[in-house]
Parts: C-alpha cells; structure tokens; sequence
C-alpha cells in the first residue's frame, strides 16, 4: 500500500468515546473509531462482500459488520467471526494538539492482510465433504438388523413411504434444512434464507410446491447451488408433483432473520 502524508481528519472532541467518524481521505472511505481513549481507522469496507462496516455496531474493540455481522477488531482490521476471513485494511493515526490525524497504510513492519478467524470465535470450520445436512432419514419403522423395513419412494427418496404422512409447509421447511449455504456452513432454513412455502394441491395424491427464497447478498455466487439443491431434496419428498422456487430480494435478507442456532454458530450475539 502507498504511504501518504497525515492528513487532519477530525478533532478529538468531534467522536465521543466510544464512537465512530465515516470520512474520505485520497477517494476511499474509511472509518475512525474512538475506544478507551485512543484512535484507530480502517478502510469502511467489510472483506466478507463489501459491507459498510462504519454503519455497524462498535463493541469494544470490534466492529460488526450491518450486512452479514463478521466482526473486526478496530485496531488491527483482523476478522473475528465468520462471514469474513480476510483482514480490512487498517491505517495509521496520531493526535496532535487536539486533532487526529491518518496517514493510509500501517506503520507495522509487516501488514496483516489476511488471517484465519480464530479457532475461538465461534466460527464454523470449512466441511470436508459435500455440504449437505443429513443424507439419510430418520425411519421409524426399522427391522431387527435396524435397517428400513418399508420401501423408499424411489431411489433417492430420504422419507419411507410408511410414514411419509401428508404434506405440510412444516415437512418441506425442515426439508430445506438440508440444504447448506456452502459459505456460511449454516442451513437455509436456519438463516432465515426462506421466505414462503405454498402448497398447492393437483389431486388427492399429488401437490405442486412454490417456495420464495432470497439469498445473504444478491451478489451471493451460491445462489444456483442453493436453488438447485432445494429444488432437488423437496422434489424428492413424497406426493410432490412439482417444485418451483422464485428468488426475491425484497425484502432484502438481514441478520435478524437468523435463528439463534444460526447466530450461535456463527458467533453472532
Ligand atoms: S458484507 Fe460484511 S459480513 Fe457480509
């Protein structure tokens, strides 16, 4: 990174403790965080796909990301918790006579820019085999060998037919779990990724099933895989004629669509 000069940005008294100043220095955007007293700056720019991390919530040392909640730590720009693994560019500050100055670049020897989030964060680490929830089912009714006793609904089928039961939303939602967002390692269900599920019947045995899902960004390159997945594991549940999922992005799909397990396993609090 190119080392530029200090430039005045603010005065002291222009951020309370804690707080936060968005300003632009040389047309980027960056970030500067009061905590405890001292000042820190970072590029107002979350690595995980771009969020506006100076419209986050400051937490001590570490700013949540509005988008996704990865946390950084304000004074290094290492990433915390997942969604982000990649460090934010932090930048140097003084205070001189009452002003704070940045300077863009660090002044360590050796810039971190990238870092594992740590094994303590309460991050999830990457699966080694394909991200799929559960590739059996959960059959009641199991011989003496503990193997399935009734017949599966074709050959992929993951419900036997002995207790397939009707269909419900209830069925199909927890079907969905299945599918796992290859980015996050948390299922769609669970991150609030699933807006509608409508079933429509055709005839006694059969029914259509409309789902209307988003995905964490409309930038997410997954989305195809999540889509494709969906649509195969409910195609698969018994008395489905025929699934249809449409991807909307109104409204847009925010944290607090997650469950707690999801926050849980991401390390969001
Ligand atoms: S853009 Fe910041 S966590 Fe996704």
């Amino acid at each position: 990174m190119t080392m530029t000069e200090f430039i005045r940005v603010a005065a002291v008294d222009d951020i309370s403790d804690p707080g936060k100043l968005i300003f632009e220095m040389d047309d980027r955007l960056l970030v500067l965080f009061r905590v405890g007293g001292e000042f820190y700056c970072l590029d107002d720019v979350c690595t995980h796909d771009g969020g506006p991390l100076g419209e986050g919530r400051l937490d001590g040392f570490e700013i949540a990301c509005p988008r996704h909640g990865a946390r950084f730590d304000v004074r290094t720009g290492l990433p915390k918790s997942m969604p982000a693994t990649e460090s934010t560019s932090a930048h140097t500050v003084k205070v001189e006579g009452g002003e704070v100055f940045v300077k863009l670049g660090s002044d360590e020897a050796s810039e971190p820019t990238t870092s594992a989030v740590p094994a303590n964060s309460g991050a999830v680490s990457a699966p080694t085999s394909l991200p799929v929830a559960d590739a059996g089912h959960s059959c009641q009714t199991t011989n003496a060998a503990g193997e399935c006793s009734t017949p599966t609904l074709g050959a992929n089928a993951t419900v036997c037919a002995a207790e397939a039961g009707p269909l419900s939303e209830e069925r199909v939602r927890e079907e969905l779990k299945r599918v796992i967002d290859p980015e996050l390692f948390v299922n769609i269900g669970d991150l609030g990724l699933v807006y509608v599920v409508d079933l429509q019947p055709v005839d006694e045995d059969k029914t259509n099933v409309r789902i209307e899902m988003t995905l964490t960004s409309p930038m997410c390159p997954a989305g195809p895989q999540l889509i494709g997945q969906s649509k195969q594991f409910v195609g698969q549940l018994p008395r489905v004629a025929n699934v249809e999922i449409k991807l909307v992005m109104d409204p847009p799909w925010s944290p607090d669509r997650m469950t707690d397990a999801a926050r849980d396993q991401l390390g969001i609090f």
